[in-house]
C-alpha cells in the first residue's frame, strides 16, 4: 500500500504563543507528534505509542495569525515500529511567504488494543522520493538504536578529563541556580482514546520547565533550537504524576543545553515515592538581546559529581549531534570546480589564502574537546557547513614548523589514511599543486584529491605564517576509475609564534569530501583528528630534536 500521510493546518492564536507572540515549541512538538502519530495509526489499523524523536533543529519562529502546516507520512513500516518524516512549514495568509520550520523523524511502535506483537505490512513507494526516503530510514534507524550505547561510551571518554576541564576560572556560574521542578497530573485531554499520555504532551511540558531553567541563567526568554534525539522508555497514562526535573548542563556559545528527566508515578506510587523513569531529553536554546542580536552565554561550572558528568554529557551530545546532522545530509560529493587555467590562476591562489584568513577569523567557534592539554578541538556551525579547527601547541620554532608543514609530502608520516603524495605543478615558489591518494577503508575505494597549497610568511610581527589549500581540477590529471575524487574547499595551517614553540591551528570547511573524515571523529567513532593532530606534533618535535643533533 502506498505510504500514510496524514495533513493537519493550525492557525497560530495567542493561546498558543509565549510572551513574544511567537508560536511556542512545546505547542508545535505536540502538534508534530500528534499528526505523525495519526500517520502511523493510518498505516498500521491500531493505536500507537511514541517511541523517540530524531533530533529537531527549528529554523523559523512563527507568529500569532500565521498559519501552520504539518506533513506527516510513514516513510518505512519495521517489524511493530515505523519511521514517520514530518515536515512543518510556516505561511503567511495576507502574502505568499512559506517558510520550512523544521524536519521530523519520530518512531512510532503499534499497540494493538489485546496486547501480543504485530508484523506490520510494507510500505510501498511510489515516487524516487518515497524510496529515497525508504533507504534513509534504515540508516536512521542504525543510528537511533545505536543512540544510547554511542552517548554512553562518548560521554565517559569525555569525562576522563572532568577536573581539569570543570575548572572554568573565574566567572563561571553554578548551575544550582537553574534547578526547576515542575508536576502534572496527567488527564484525559493529555493521552489519546487508549489513555496513553501523548508523547508531544510531555515533550511540551518539557519544554516549559526547560525555558524556566534556561532563562535563570541568562535573565532573558530563550528560544528553543533544537531538541536532542530522545527516548520513550516507558508508558504513562491517565491519572499519573509526572514530576519534570531540570537543570542546566552546559553553555557553549551561542547556545545552552538543559536537561531534563520525567518520573511518572500512579496514586500508589505516588505514595511510596517509587518513580517510574518514562524520559529524559536535552534542550538547546539561544536567546537574543534587545537588539535582536544572539547573547553569548556565561561559562557554567557545577561542584556536584552529577554536574559534572551533566558537563562532559553535553560536550558529547553535542559532538553527536553535528556528526549526526552532517552525516544525514548526504549530499552527493559532485565535483564542481572550474579547470586551473593560466586565466584564472591568480584569482584562485588569491581567494585560497583569503578563504583560509577569513575562516578562521569567524566568530562562534565553539570548543568541543579537551581531551588533551596541547590539542583543542573546536566547530562552527553555519546555515549548510560544519568547519572544524584543532589547535596545537608544539615545542618548535614557527619558521621551522612552517618549512615542515607547507612541503605536504611530509604528511604522508602523520596522516594515517594519506597514501601517496607528489608535487604535480610548481606554479610559484610559494604556491604547488599535489596530487594526493589516500588508502582504501573498510574495502572502499580508496579517495584522492587533488590540491593547491599557497605559503605565506607573515607580512609584518603577529602576522601568522599561513598555509592554504584548496581543491583544483587539472586537465592533465583527470579523476579516474580507481579513485573516488574528495573535494576541499578550504582548509590549512596559521601558525604563531610562542616563545621558542608554536602554536599551530589547522582549519577545514566540512564540504561533502571532508565529512566522512569529520563525522567520524565528532561522533567517537573514531579518534582521527586528535590522532592526526598528536601524530602531527610528533613529527615536527622529533624532525627538530633531529636537526638539533646535526
Ligand atoms: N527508537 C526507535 N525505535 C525503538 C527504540 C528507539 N529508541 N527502542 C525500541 N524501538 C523499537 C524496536 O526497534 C522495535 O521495533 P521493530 O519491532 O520494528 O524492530 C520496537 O520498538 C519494539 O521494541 P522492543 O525491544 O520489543 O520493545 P521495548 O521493550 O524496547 O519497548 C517501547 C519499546 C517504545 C514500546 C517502550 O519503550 C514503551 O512502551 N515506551 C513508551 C511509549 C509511550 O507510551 N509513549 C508515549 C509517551 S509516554
Ligand atoms: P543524566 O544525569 O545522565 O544526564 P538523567 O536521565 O538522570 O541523565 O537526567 C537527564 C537530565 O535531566 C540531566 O542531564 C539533568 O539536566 C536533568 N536532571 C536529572 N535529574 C535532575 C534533578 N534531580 N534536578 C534537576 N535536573 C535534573
Amino acid at each position: 500500500m502506498a505510504a500514510a500521510q496524514v495533513h493537519m493546518c493550525q492557525t497560530i492564536f495567542p493561546a498558543h504563543t509565549n510572551y513574544r507572540g511567537e508560536l511556542s515549541a512545546g505547542q508545535l512538538l505536540k502538534w508534530i507528534d500528534t499528526t505523525a502519530c495519526l500517520a502511523a495509526e493510518k498505516h498500521a489499523g491500531m493505536p500507537c505509542v511514541t517511541a523517540s524523536v530524531d533530533d529537531i533543529q527549528f529554523e523559523e519562529t512563527a507568529r500569532v495569525g500565521q498559519i501552520i502546516s504539518i506533513n506527516a507520512k510513514v516513510n518505512r513500516a519495521f517489524t511493530t515500529s515505523m519511521e514517520v518524516g514530518v515536515k512543518v512549514t510556516l505561511q503567511d495568509p495576507l502574502t505568499t511567504f512559506q517558510k520550512l520550520i523544521c524536519v521530523a523523524f519520530s518512531t512510532y511502535v503499534a499497540k494493538p488494543v489485546h496486547n501480543g506483537k504485530v508484523d506490520l505490512k510494507p510500505v510501498e513507494f511510489v515516487t524516487a522520493q518515497d524510496s529515497l526516503e525508504h533507504t534513509l530510514a534504515a540508516e536512521r534507524r542504525k543510528i537511533r538504536l545505536d543512540h544510547e550505547r554511542v552517548c554512553k561510551n562518548l560521554v565517559e571518554e569525555c569525562g576522563m578529563n572532568s577536573e581539569q576541564v570543570c575548572n572554568q576560572g573565574e566567572g563561571a556560574i553554578s548551575t544550582d541556580l537553574t534547578h526547576v521542578q515542575s508536576t502534572e497530573l496527567v488527564l484525559p485531554p493529555h493521552a489519546n482514546h487508549q489513555g496513553n499520555t501523548f508523547g508531544g504532551q510531555i515533550m511540551a511540558w518539557m519544554e516549559t520547565v526547560a525555558v524556566i531553567s534556561a532563562s535563570r541563567l541568562c535573565r532573558l526568554h530563550p528560544t528553543l533550537k533544537s531538541v536532542d534525539m530522545f527516548k520513550f522508555r516507558g508508558p504513562s497514562t491517565v491519572g499519573d504524576r509526572l514530576v519534570f526535573n531540570a537543570i542546566v548542563n552546559n553553555t557553549f556559545q551561542k547556545s545552552i543545553e538543559v536537561g531534563v528527566r520525567v518520573e511518572a508515578f500512579n496514586c500508589e506510587e505516588w505514595a511510596k515515592g517509587q518513580a517510574r523513569h518514562i524520559n529524559s531529553a536535552f534542550l538547546i536554546f539561544n536567546a537574543v538581546n534587545e537588539h535582536g542580536e544572539l547573547i553569548t552565554f556565561p561559562r557554567v561550572k557545577s561542584i556536584t559529581k552529577d554536574g559534572l558528568r551533566r558537563y562532559h554529557g553535553a560536550i558529547a551530545r553535542k559532538k553527536i549531534r553535528l556528526a549526526r546532522k552532517y552525516i544525514l545530509l548526504k549530499q552527493e560529493n559532485n565535483c564542481t570546480l572550474d579547470f586551473w587555467d593560466r586565466g584564472n590562476q591568480a584569482d584562485k591562489i588569491e581567494s585560497n589564502v583569503t578563504a583560509l584568513t577569513v575562516l578562521a577569523a569567524k566568530p562562534g567557534w565553539e570548543m568541543i574537546s579537551t581531551s588533551l592539554d596541547y590539542i583543542k578541538m573546536f566547530t562552527l556551525e553555519e546555515t549548510d557547513a560544519l568547519s572544524v579547527k584543532v589547535e596545537m601547541q608544539v615545542r618548535i620554532s614557527s619558521e621551522l614548523a612552517f618549512s615542515l608543514l607547507s612541503d605536504f609530502r611530509h604528511h604522508v608520516h602523520w596522516v594515517k589514511h594519506y597514501s601517496t603524495c607528489k608535487v604535480i605543478q610548481n606554479v610559484t615558489e610559494e604556491d604547488k599543486i599535489y596530487h594526493i591518494t589516500s588508502i582504501s577503508i573498510n574495502g572502499n575505494k580508496p579517495d584522492d584529491f587533488l590540491i593547491l597549497v599557497s605559503q605565506r610568511k607573515p607580512c609584518k610581527t603577529g602576522d601568522p605564517y599561513i598555509i592554504a589549500v584548496r581543491s583544483v581540477a587539472l586537465t592533465s590529471v583527470p579523476s579516474s576509475e580507481n579513485y573516488c575524487r574528495r573535494e576541499i574547499q578550504c582548509a590549512g595551517f596559521l601558525i604563531y609564534p610562542d616563545g621558542n614553540s608554536s602554536f599551530v591551528s589547522y582549519c577545514i570547511q566540512g564540504t561533502p569530501g571532508v565529512m566522512p573524515y569529520v563525522a567520524a571523529t565528532l561522533d567517537g567513532s573514531s579518534k582521527s583528528i586528535e590522532d592526526t593532530a598528536s601524530g602531527c606534533i610528533h613529527f615536527l618535535e622529533l624532525q627538530s630534536s633531529t636537526m638539533d643533533c646535526i
